[in-house]
C-alpha cells in the first residue's frame, strides 16, 4: 500500500472513498455544519449526500463516531465517510492515529482501492499529522496470517482482505514523516508478531535470531549473544536458575547501537526487556482460572518491544547517543531439574536470593540483565517487563506502571509516551515495603506478600542497579495484549510500548515534538 500527500482540495479528487475528518462543534449538542468549501463540494459533486448524512444521523462528530454512504449518479467520488474527531481541545496525536485506522478499516470494508483523507491538522503541523495518520493506517491494516491455513472471513462471512492500494492525504504539503511512520509501524508490527506467536514458534533462540537479523546489514547495530556457559562465566545464577528446567537453551542478547561517527556519545542508555518466551510458573505452576497459563507466550512483551525499538532506532539513525538493548531470554518450565521453591540462587552482583516463589521468575532474569547493564557505564537504564498480575489489578489493561528513582527520567518517559498514545502512571518506590522480602537464610526473597505486589517487584529490581544513577522500570503486563480490535489495535499482541521507547531514545538525542505541553 502506498501512502502519499497531495496538494489537492477534496473537490478536485477522484477515487473510490473520500474520508472527511471533522471536529465536534464546541457548543454542546450541536450537529455539524459544513464549511463553505465542503458545502460547495456537497452541492456540486455529491448531490447533497453529506448534508443528508449529517441530518439523518444527527451527526455530531464525536470522537470515533462516523457516518458514511454511497454517492449516487456519476460522481467522481464513489463513497464518502464523515469521521468524528471529537472536541479540538481534547485532541491528541492519537486522535489522528485512530482517524487513520477508522478510515482504512472503512475503506477496506467498502472495497475501495483508492482512499483520500481530508482532516484538520494537529497543531497546524502537517508532518506530525501525516505521521500519526500513516501509523494508524499501517497498524490497523496489519493482519497476522502466519498461523492460518485459509483466509479468515469477517464477522458476516464476508472476505476481509484489505483492498485499499493507495491512500492520499489531501491539502497537504510534501512531508518526510510518512517514511518515519513506516519505520515505526514496522517496529510495532515486529513486536506484535513476536508477542502473538506461540511459545513453540518464538523460543529464546528465535529472539536471538531476530536480534541477529535486525543487526544484519545495519552498520549501526552490533550484536552479541551469550550462551549458557558464557552466562555462567559471568555468574548469572538467577537467570540460569529460571532457565534450567527448559530444554530450550537460554540466550542472553546484547545489541549495541552507535551513530557510526566514531565521536564520543553525549548520552548512553540501556533498555532491558523481560524475555520469558513462556512462563509456566515453574513448580509454583500457574493453575486455575485467571492464571492464564495459555497466554504466557506473551511474557516476552518487554523483549519484543526492545527489539522493535532497536530496529526502528537503527533505521532512524539518531546522532550523539549509544544505546544498549539487553534481553535475558529463556523459558520458565518444570522438569526434574527445575528450581525447587526455597532454592537459593546467586545473581551476578553476588547477591543471594531465596526463590520462595518460582513464578516470580521475571525479576530473577532481570536481576542479571540489570547487573550487566549497570556495568556498561550508561547514563540511564530503563527496563520493561510483563512483571506482575498485581500491576494489572492496580492499573488495568491499558495503563502501564512506571517506577523511577529519577524525577527527570520519569518526566522524560511521560513526555515520550504522550505523542505515542501509550499510557503510563507513576507508582511509588516505597522502601519500607522491602521488609516483606527479607529472608531468614539469604540476602532477600524474590516475593513478598500479596499487598503492593507490583511495588515490591520494582523494589527487588532496584537492588540490582547500583552504579547507574538513573533507572526506570515499566510494568507492561496489562497493555502488551488485547483480545479485541479497537482503534489501530488488532486482537493479539499490541506492540506496546515501542513508540514510547523510540521517542525516549530520540529525546536522549534531541527534544521531543508533539503533545509536549
Ligand atoms: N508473567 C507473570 C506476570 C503476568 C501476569 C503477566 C499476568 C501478564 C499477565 C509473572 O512472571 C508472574 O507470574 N508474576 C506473579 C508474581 C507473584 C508470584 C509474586 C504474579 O503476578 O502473580
Ligand atoms: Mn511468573
Ligand atoms: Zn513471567
Amino acid at each position: 500500500m502506498e501512502i502519499l500527500t497531495v496538494q489537492l482540495e477534496p473537490q478536485k479528487w477522484q477515487g473510490d472513498g473520500l474520508v472527511l475528518g471533522l471536529f465536534q462543534p464546541e457548543e454542546t449538542n450541536a450537529t455539524v455544519t459544513l464549511s463553505p468549501a465542503l458545502s460547495q463540494l456537497d452541492q456540486t459533486l455529491l448531490g447533497g449526500t453529506l448534508q443528508e448524512l449529517i441530518t439523518e444521523a444527527e451527526f455530531k462528530a464525536e470522537a470515533g463516531g462516523s457516518v458514511g454512504g454511497r454517492v449516487g449518479g456519476n460522481s467522481p467520488i464513489r463513497k464518502v465517510l464523515l469521521l468524528g474527531m471529537g472536541s479540538p481541545s481534547k485532541a491528541t496525536l492519537d486522535t489522528w492515529r485512530k482517524a487513520g485506522a477508522q478510515a482504512i478499516r472503512w475503506g477496506n470494508q467498502q472495497k475501495c482501492q483508492s482512499l483520500a483523507l481530508s482532516v484538520p491538522f494537529y497543531n497546524d503541523d502537517p508532518h506530525l499529522t501525516a505521521q500519526a495518520m500513516a501509523e494508524g493506517i499501517l497498524l490497523a491494516n496489519h493482519q497476522d496470517k502466519r498461523f492460518r491455513s485459509q483466509p479468515v472471513n469477517g464477522k458476516n462471512g464476508k472476505n476481509n482482505e484489505p483492498t485499499v492500494q493507495r491512500v492520499e492525504f489531501l491539502d497537504m504539503p510534501a512531508v518526510n514523516s510518512i517514511e518515519t511512520a513506516q519505520i515505526i509501524a514496522q517496529a510495532v508490527i515486529l513486536a506484535r508478531e513476536l508477542v502473538s506467536a506461540p511459545a513453540n514458534v518464538v523460543t529464546p533462540v528465535t529472539l536471538a535470531e531476530t536480534a541477529r537479523q535486525i543487526a544484519e546489514n545495519n552498520p549501526y547495530l552490533q550484536v552479541e549473544i551469550l550462551d549458557r556457559e558464557a552466562c555462567a562465566q559471568l555468574g548469572m545464577g538467577a537467570f540460569l536458575g529460571v532457565a534450567q528446567a527448559s530444554v530450550m537453551p537460554p540466550q542472553f542478547i546484547h545489541l549495541t547501537y552507535t551513530d557510526g561517527t566514531g565521536a564520543v556519545p553525549r548520552k548512553k542508555l540501556a533498555i532491558v526487556g523481560k524475555g520469558l518466551t513462556f512462563d509456566s510458573g515453574g513448580l509454583n505452576l500457574k493453575t486455575g482460572a485467571g492464571s492464564s497459563i495459555e497466554l504466557m507466550k506473551m511474557d516476552m512483551g518487554g523483549a519484543a518491544a526492545t527489539l522493535g525499538c532497536a530496529q526502528a532506532i537503527s533505521k532512524l539513525h539518531p546522532q550523539g547517543i549509544e544505546v544498549h538493548f539487553i534481553i535475558a531470554a529463556c523459558e520458565n518450565m518444570i522438569s526434574g531439574n527445575a528450581l525447587h521453591p526455597g532454592d537459593i540462587v546467586t545473581a551476578s552482583n553476588g547477591k543471594t536470593i531465596e526463590v520462595n516463589n518460582t513464578d516470580a521468575e521475571g525479576r530473577l532474569t532481570l536481576a542479571d540483565a540489570l547487573v550487566f547493564a549497570d556495568k556498561l557505564g550508561v547514563d540511564a537504564i530503563v527496563d520493561l517487563a510483563t512483571l506482575t498480575g498485581a500491576c494489572i489489578v492496580a492499573l488495568g489493561d491499558t495503563v502501564a506502571g512506571l517506577w523511577s528513582n529519577d524525577d527527570q527520567l520519569a518526566e522524560m518517559i511521560d513526555r515520550a509516551s504522550k505523542p505515542a498514545g501509550e499510557k503510563f502512571w507513576r507508582m511509588p518506590l516505597e522502601d519500607a515495603y522491602f521488609e516483606q522480602m527479607k529472608s531468614v537464610v539469604a540476602d532477600m526473597k524474590n516475593t513478598g506478600s500479596r499487598s503492593a505486589g507490583s511495588i515490591t517487584a520494582a523494589l527487588f529490581l532496584q537492588k540490582f542497579v547500583e552504579k547507574t544513577k538513573s533507572w526506570a522500570h515499566l510494568d507492561i503486563a496489562g497493555p502488551v495484549w488485547t483480545d479485541k480490535e479497537s482503534g489501530y489495535l488488532n486482537a493479539g499482541g499490541t506492540g506496546y510500548p515501542v513508540r514510547t521507547l523510540v521517542n525516549l531514545v530520540l529525546a536522549f538525542a534531541e527534544p521531543i515534538t508533539g503533545d509536549d505541553t
